[in-house]
């Protein structure tokens, strides 16, 4: 397992305990250039250097925050000598200087106190966790899941010193929220706006930071000739078509099972709408949802969002994963599709380590489907294996019991680490009243079978008690604070817009493959400051690759732009290496081809040969490139071409597509439906033909793909600039998670 990170030498030096963490000097502008190995070494900001900005002076640099010039200087000079008198202490610091601890409490070494030092900076620096063995910090991780938790033999026990810089400044918002006149909740009564600032939340840096990267790259022409209007306009008619079809699906999934459905559940049974439910749970920002399209003209009809609403939100500042059963559609009853979906869900927080938040108001399987439910593994018991894994890979999850939660459903909350049960709206029993009365002719109310006062008096299934779904939602925002997952650097990178704009790439959304225009128009709506680094421009230029930044973000681009003949394959092999090797990651822009022309020589066929291997040798690439992929499908997904393009199978991290994207084997809209005489393999009369090339082409559509949870959701192209950036970020959390080698779950006792 290679480490992805690394700490200046003196920091170093402190982390295997030769003296404290040095004050890396800021840069005069405010940036954080010091402490960056790639920016001493290159002296620049751009590539590697750039790459690592937050991994390296974070981390590394230790005195990053309000308090950084009181840090001591690094001591590199050569150990005391045995027996050697010891050297004069240095004195106190004068009240008033720098060094001077805003709380009076000075250690003798210049350290912070001790009585403040934070858990996991005294672990640290004693080099224990829990059973004496050190932390480990986790790497981009897409195909070390199975490693984690293994140390390396090689490995220090990291201090984190930038723990300690945000819990000084937790406690200080702490003790001013909580501590002193104003608790938390007491400003939230007062119909105050909740932000992080204003929860106990750990970990807030209270001075943004600015980060900005060396506007070198050259700048790509995103203009659009007038050779390429009539295309355009072609496209731009197809995507509104779309778009207009997309929009009315969102709309009527965003109603659940209906109005009625929505009127017993929240009058007659006195719950809220799911969605109603997220805006108290998550942080009053914007949120990525996934596949809410999933579960759409399935054969055992419309399930609304598949039942569930899943995505990731933010939450006390931290990305999570969240998975909250509808119980407007069918009393939240779980279908097959609904499993797919919680899996790839537990998939996506397992990939990207990120921490899970159950909201459990479900009557367990859909009973008439139970065949596709139980007993298979991707079937319903996934979920709580699920569960076990990732908690024993400290994956945090915390759970609400908001409804019903019968039979198999009951396990989620009581395998999750924490749950919060809602007094006479959450119950919790393997088998409810009717079957109680059914096997026993005895009636027994749900309260008193499985309600939140059992559970959380005499079961302890349930951690904690609300009496109000409000009152639950800010317990588990306040139990998610105590998850000690730090929330990513509040950092402000500037970055420029586009120089074209993105509403234009409706016209360079493929309507066919055949109307695909030269993709470096689409990467000029993209890339900050329309900016891109081109690795080998002029070889193999069906594949464009180079790097470039979304929102601040370094990505590596790899991109269709025609057939992916032998040498675009190896070029494509050659970049993702690098990117691999650079720990950057890769955004794959997929348009792959159809059908590619059959072989009328000798010459031909051997082409066609070194192509496959050229391609087979790229699979191989991004099969085991070891750093986040996203995958953005912007019009055709066709055959063995998507997999080299890291389509499902390969795991992206995330993989969205544009809504005039086609995913098939091949395009069945060139399909002649005319029968030829004398063709064995295409039998069958003209409206036969028809019918096929019909089902053919339904079966072809984003709609039908993301209904099926082919990936993660339909994206508008004019929004695409704003989801990459929000899944790199998401990503980048990941770097800031402390681990432990602990390899079991939390067993609830
Ligand atoms: N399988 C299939 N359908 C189910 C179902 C199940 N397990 N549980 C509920 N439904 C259906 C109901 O038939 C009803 O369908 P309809 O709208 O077409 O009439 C719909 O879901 C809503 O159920 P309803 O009971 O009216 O809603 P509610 O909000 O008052 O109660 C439950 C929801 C889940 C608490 C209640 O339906 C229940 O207890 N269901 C049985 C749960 C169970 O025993 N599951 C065992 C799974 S192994």
């Amino acid at each position: 397992m290679r480490p992805s990170y690394h700490f200046c030498s003196a920091t170093q030096a402190f982390l295997e305990g030769r003296g404290p963490a040095c004050a890396t000097p800021k840069h005069p502008e405010g940036t954080e250039a010091a402490g960056d190995p790639g920016a001493e070494e290159d002296g620049s900001e751009t590539g590697r250097g750039a790459g690592r900005r937050r991994t390296a002076a974070r981390p590394g640099s230790g005195c990053v925050g309000p308090r950084a010039g009181s840090c001591s200087p690094a001591r590199p000079g050569p150990s005391r000598p045995r027996g050697a008198a010891r050297p004069h202490r240095q004195a106190r610091p004068v009240p008033g200087t720098r060094a001077e601890d805003t709380r009076g409490q000075r250690t003798p070494g210049g350290g912070p106190p001790c009585g403040l030092r934070s858990r996991p900076e005294r672990r640290a620096r004693t080099g224990r966790l829990s059973g004496g063995c050190p932390t480990l910090r986790v790497m981009w991780n897409t195909v070390t899941l199975c490693s984690l938790g293994r140390l390396p033999p090689h490995t220090t026990p990291p201090l984190l010193p930038r723990l300690q810089t945000f819990n000084r400044v937790f406690e200080r918002k702490y003790k001013d929220l909580c501590h002193g006149k104003q608790p938390a909740h007491i400003l939230q009564n007062q119909g105050l706006k909740r932000t992080r600032n204003m929860l106990p939340c750990r970990l807030v840096s209270n001075k943004a930071k600015c980060r900005r990267y060396t506007k070198t790259y050259p700048v790509l022409d995103g203009r659009i000739l007038s050779v390429y209007q009539h295309v355009f306009e072609e496209n731009l008619r197809n995507s509104e078509a779309v778009i207009k079809r997309y929009s009315e699906l969102l709309e009527m999934v965003s109603k659940g099972g209906g109005e009625n459905a929505i009127l017993r559940h929240t009058q007659r049974n006195k719950k809220l709408f799911v969605r109603e439910r997220l805006k108290l749970l998550l942080d009053d920002e914007s949120f990525l949802e996934l596949s809410p399209l999933a579960g759409l003209n399935m054969p055992y009809g419309d399930v609304p969002a598949a039942g569930c609403l899943t995505g990731i939100g933010k939450i006390c500042g931290v990305w999570c994963v969240f998975m909250a059963n509808d119980a407007t559609v069918k009393g939240g009853t779980i279908y097959p599709i609904g499993v797919k979906k919680q899996l790839r869900a537990q998939e996506i927080a397992m990939q990207n380590r990120l921490l899970s938040v159950y909201l459990v108001d479900s009557g367990g399987a859909f009973l008439p489907l139970q065949s596709e439910l139980f007993p298979d593994k991707s079937h319903g018991g996934r979920i709580f294996y699920n569960e076990a894994i990732m908690s024993a890979m400290r994956i945090p999850q915390v759970a609400v019991v908001c409804g019903s939660c019968v039979a198999g459903g009951a396990y989620v909350p009581t395998m999750a680490e924490e749950a919060v049960i809602i007094d006479k709206i959450g119950t919790l029993f393997l088998a409810g009243p009717p079957l109680v009365k059914a096997a026993t002719g005895e009636y027994v109310s749900p309260e008193d079978l499985g309600g939140a006062k059992l559970h959380s008096k005499v079961s302890g299934c349930s951690d904690h008690f609300a009496s109000s779904e409000k009152e639950a939602y800010e317990c588990i925002r306040n139990v998610i604070s105590t998850i000690n997952y730090d929330p990513l650097p509040e950092e402000v990178i500037e970055h420029d817009s586009p120089l074209y704009s993105s509403d234009e790439l409706l016209g360079l959304a493929p309507r066919d493959y055949r109307c695909t225009l030269p993709v470096k128009l689409i990467l000029s709506r993209l890339m900050d400051g329309s900016r891109f680094q081109e690795f080998k421009a002029n070889y193999g230029t069906t594949l464009v690759t180079g790097f470039g930044h979304v929102e601040g973000h370094l990505v590596g681009i790899v991109a269709n732009n025609g057939e992916l003949s032998h040498d675009a394959a190896l070029k494509g092999s050659h970049f993702v290496q690098l990117c691999s090797q650079r720990s950057i990651p890769i955004l794959f822009l997929q348009n792959t081809a159809p059908h590619t022309a059959e072989p009328t020589s000798i010459s031909q066929a051997e082409a066609h040969s070194n192509r496959l291997k050229a391609q087979a040798s790229m699979m191989a690439a991004v099969a085991c490139a070891a750093v986040p992929k996203i995958t953005i499908v912007i019009g055709g997904c066709y055959g063995s071409e998507s997999y080299v393009m890291c389509g499902r199978s390969f795991s992206p991290n995330f993989l969205f597509l544009w809504p005039n994207a086609r995913v098939a084997l091949v395009d069945s809209r060139h399909f002649s439906t005319v029968p030829h005489t004398g063709d064995n393999d295409c039998t069958g009369d003209e409206s036969e033909l028809k019918q096929l090339k019909e089902k053919l082409e339904e079966e072809s559509s984003a709609f039908y793909s993301s209904a099926r949870l082919w990936d993660d959701g339909v994206i508008l192209p004019q929004n695409t600039r704003k989801v990459i950036a929000q899944c790199l970020e998401i990503l980048e959390q990941q770097k800031y998670q402390v681990i432990s080698p602990y390899q079991y779950p939390v067993l609830r006792m």
